[in-house]
């Protein structure tokens, strides 16, 4: 082989691995659960949410034999596998429900519902977002009552909501938001992986779909950062005024339709910070979700971000016209402590029926679940990763937190 015909096949296999990168993608569309633990064969995360066949009556209605008829024609007509058998009953895993919802003709939220984009934003580090976008966007994928598809979209290049949920290997590739947005001014930049997938044929909009990860519920999906997401700042600032307009509006106008197509919840988690990042996903946001820890100083500096906040949103292209509603909510309260109990009550004075009246516990569950890659809801009292009362205390604040939450999200999106 000359030189030249090396050369050749280098482009070759160059060409091929970028091609590859559509099966990376793919890759994702796997279900990708991380946990080492197994239950009877069935990884600990699913085993978590499986449910029998009692619970699933309960949920879907029909007399007892019709019920198990069709239960039975659902696995002879190969939609799912066999339940797994477990103490004399039949547990379905949360992707078999899915499956099941769908054969019964369950309601859909998006019968009834359109779909919202919840940001949960604080300038102050450290609030709780990750963990309270991540947890009500667990509770949201598990209720199965809503029936509803979750995307949660972490916009923070240094945070970990994606990381979190997702097991990512070091080499792999994926496209992150930024990569999305900038793909028309990054034409040269060899890490924006858009660009050699348009090159190689495919259409915008399914890239955009092909962008989610699938995680451990099969109705729950999360689009993760990079630190290198950083550069949609710097870009940013390089642009004229009008450009600037038109790459703060491109989420909501290009990219996020595509996702609404997919998804009837979108959760983002962003960073601590007043940057380009954060104004592209407020013009495209429908609610906003204030965590706040009940500290004296992220007291003071919340209530700093509030006012940029105002002004923030003023200055967006839409003005801030799309934002329906705003609320916030004590995190990480520890209810036996007497400063963090009057910072409730100021916040119940100054924020009045803007706040949530129930908080989310301070608990070692929290910790102990994020450890796992998991939430608090995806743990069981009985695996004992913390004790009974610190459960207890995380996930009935949860509970409660999510009902009041879905009641103010139901009322909102209803056609
Ligand atoms: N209710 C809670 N009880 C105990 N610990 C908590 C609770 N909520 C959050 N934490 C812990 O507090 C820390 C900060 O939480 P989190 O990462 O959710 O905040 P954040 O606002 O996203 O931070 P950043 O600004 O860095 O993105 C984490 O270590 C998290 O595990
Ligand atoms: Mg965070």
């Amino acid at each position: 082989m000359t030189l030249i015909e090396m050369i050749g096949s280098i482009a070759d296999n160059m060409k091929k691995e970028q091609t590859n990168l559509e099966d990376a993608l793919k890759q994702q569309l796997r279900v990708s659960v991380s946990d080492q633990d197994m239950i009877d064969g069935v990884d600990r995360l699913i085993y978590n949410h499986c449910k029998n066949k009692t619970e699933l009556r309960d949920l879907i209605g029909g007399s007892k034999p019709t019920f198990n008829k069709k239960m039975k024609e659902v696995v002879d007509d190969g939609l799912i596998s066999e339940p797994i058998y477990q103490n004399r009953s039949h547990l379905y895993t949360n992707e078999q429900i899915h499956v099941l919802l769908d054969y019964f003709n369950y309601p859909k939220f998006s019968d009834n519902h359109n779909s919202k984009v919840v940001t949960v934003t604080n300038h102050k580090g450290g609030t709780g977002k990750t963990s309270t976008t991540l947890v009500m966007a667990t509770a949201t994928a598990l209720d199965l009552d809503l029936n509803a598809r979750i995307c949660v979209l972490d916009l923070d290049p240094q945070g970990s909501a994606g990381q979190g949920v997702v097991q990512i290997a070091d080499d792999s590739i994926y496209v992150t938001m930024t990569d999305l947005l900038l793909a028309e001014y990054e034409k040269d930049n060899e890490d924006n992986p858009v660009n050699i997938l348009l090159e190689n044929g495919y259409l915008f909009e399914d890239i955009v779909k092909a962008c989610p990860f699938s995680t451990h519920l099969s109705n729950l999906s999360v689009i993760t950062a990079f630190p290198n997401d950083e550069r949609f700042v710097d870009r940013y600032w390089q642009l004229g005024e009008k450009e600037q307009s038109l790459l703060l509006q491109k989420f909501k106008t290009v990219v996020l339709p595509i996702l609404q197509e997919e998804f009837d919840l979108i959760y983002i988690d962003l960073p601590p910070q007043d940057s380009p990042i954060t104004w592209s996903a407020l013009e495209a946001t429908n609610c906003i979700l204030v965590p706040i820890t009940p500290r004296y100083y992220d007291y003071a500096s919340t209530s700093n971000f509030m006012s940029n906040l105002h002004i923030r949103l003023q200055n967006l292209p839409s003005k801030g016209g799309n934002i329906e509603w705003l609320k916030m909510v004590a995190v990480n309260y520890n209810e036996n402590s007497k400063p963090e109990y009057h910072t409730v009550q100021k916040l119940l004075r100054s924020v009045r029926n803007h706040l949530f009246t129930q908080t989310i516990a301070h608990s070692d569950a929290f910790t102990a679940a994020a450890e796992l890659g998991r939430t608090v809801l995806d743990i069981k009292k009985s695996e004992e990763i913390c004790t009974p009362h610190q459960f207890d205390l995380a996930v009935d604040s949860v509970r409660l937190f999510y009902s009041q939450f879905k009641n103010e999200l139901v009322a909102l999106s209803a056609k």
